[in-house]
């Protein structure tokens, strides 16, 4: 099958022109190890490390990071991963799954995991799996990840990564995972469901997702920090715990995001539940029907003012990142056209960038129908249990657990 990267740059440079929004700025700082490095090379102010909510200049480390990467892609490794739920929206695209095609074709080497057990950490039941991994998949492809560059697995396809949650366990308190606020923010979502011990350690079962290939970065949003701060702290204390003079596991730093949190047509948090979202499979017609029916006002001159307009500002927003163009610029574009003018100019914008992806991913879905989905999931798979395997032997081996012929019982 053909592998067509999506034209990764063109979304860098969107991404890069909205540096000054709202939600664009990641404030960020360094302890630990890398404290004290000169942070002042500029970059694209478009990812940044951050330990924790302690606040320095923004824009510094992200440079720093950023020119890392690009002068040395090798020395990386990225590991980031969804819940198979269904269908991608346009928000995930900007939000995570431009970046990762990004970083894919700077040469960073990439593992891609289909989280099929964390599905149920927060439901009874996963629901339609095959066709909602396929969905995945196929949104993943179309956007220009790339099977021979990019490890896509399952979670429940590797069971040395899942055998990985044993000694991690024994190493964080239950205190610990009830104090995450992740881990209380999704538990509060889920209404008046008893929480169950896959959803308090899931931090657990992530970093283990994390530690299996050794991953040194790992692509987040603001919320999911917390959760990385678990995994930074369970590879420490293993380290220390079991082989202080040669660390088994590598502690991953977060790239945090820095595109702006789209919101859904109507106003508010996109979620599928919510019917206002854009897919990125939706047809051009399927597109325009629902930026049709999105929430904007009655002030005929479009004006970029996220704070007094959100909604005409979220707009913007989206045919800003889609043209490479600021959503103010766009706004003095369409003056006094109103809302008829901003939504015809934004389903154009949505449906020019996304006509290449939406194309290939029917050429993708067509492919899928014979079996190449399945093929290119196998191979993840293997390539990942080797890995895991890998590593699971020398966390035993760290922790005197290796049994064999060769008499280690004497
Ligand atoms: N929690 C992520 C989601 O809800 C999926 C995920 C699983 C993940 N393991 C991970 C993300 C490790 C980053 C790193 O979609």
């Amino acid at each position: 099958m053909v592998v067509v990267a999506f034209p990764a740059t063109v979304t860098a440079a969107a991404f890069g022109r909205l540096d000054d929004g709202r939600t664009l700025l990641t404030t960020t700082t360094q302890r630990g190890p890398r404290a004290g490095r000169p942070l002042h090379r500029e970059g694209p102010p478009f990812m940044s490390t951050a330990h924790d909510s302690v606040t320095t200049h923004p824009t510094r480390d992200a440079g720093d990071l950023e020119s890392r990467i690009a002068a040395q892609p090798h020395r990386f490794r990225v590991l980031t991963g969804d819940r198979p739920t269904g269908a991608l929206h346009l928000g995930h695209y900007f939000g995570t799954l431009a970046n990762r095609v990004r970083l894919q074709t700077l040469g960073v080497e990439t593992y891609l995991v289909v989280a099929d057990y964390q599905v149920i950490t927060d439901r009874d039941l996963a629901g339609d799996l095959p066709g909602h991994v396929r969905e995945l998949l196929l949104d993943q492809l179309a956007a220009g990840i790339d099977p021979a560059r990019t490890t896509i697995f399952t979670h429940s396809a590797v069971p040395a990564l899942n055998q990985l949650l044993l000694p991690l366990l024994s190493l964080v308190s239950v205190a610990e995972l009830q104090r995450n606020p992740t881990v209380k923010a999704e538990t509060a979502a889920t209404g008046t469901r008893a929480m169950s011990g896959l959803m308090l350690t899931y931090p657990v079962h992530q970093a283990a997702d994390i530690l299996f290939c050794s991953a040194t970065l790992v692509p987040v949003g603001q919320d999911q920090l917390a959760h990385l701060e678990v995994t930074r702290t369970l590879a420490r204390r293993f380290n220390e715990r079991y082989s202080p003079q040669r660390p088994v596991f590598t502690v991953p730093d977060p790239l945090v995001g820095q595109a702006p949190t789209l919101l859904g047509i109507d106003g508010h948090k996109m979620s599928k539940s919510r019917g206002n979202v854009i897919e990125l499979r939706a047809t051009a017609d399927q597109t325009a029907a629902l930026i049709r029916r999105a929430k904007t006002d009655s002030d005929r001159r479009i004006t970029y003012d996220p704070a007094t307009r959100p909604e005409v500002a979220n707009l913007l927003e989206l045919a800003g990142l889609c043209r490479g163009e600021h959503p103010a610029t766009l706004a003095e574009q369409i003056s006094d056209q109103g809302a008829a003018g901003l939504k015809t100019l934004v389903t154009e914008a949505v449906n020019d960038y996304f006509a290449p992806l939406r194309r290939r991913r029917a050429e993708l879905a067509a492919d899928a129908a014979t079996g190449g989905l399945d093929e290119l999931l196998a191979r993840g798979n293997d390539h990942a249990n080797l890995i895991a395997d890998q590593m699971l032997d020398r966390v035993r081996n760290a922790m005197n657990m290796t049994y064999n012929r060769a008499g280690l019982m004497r």
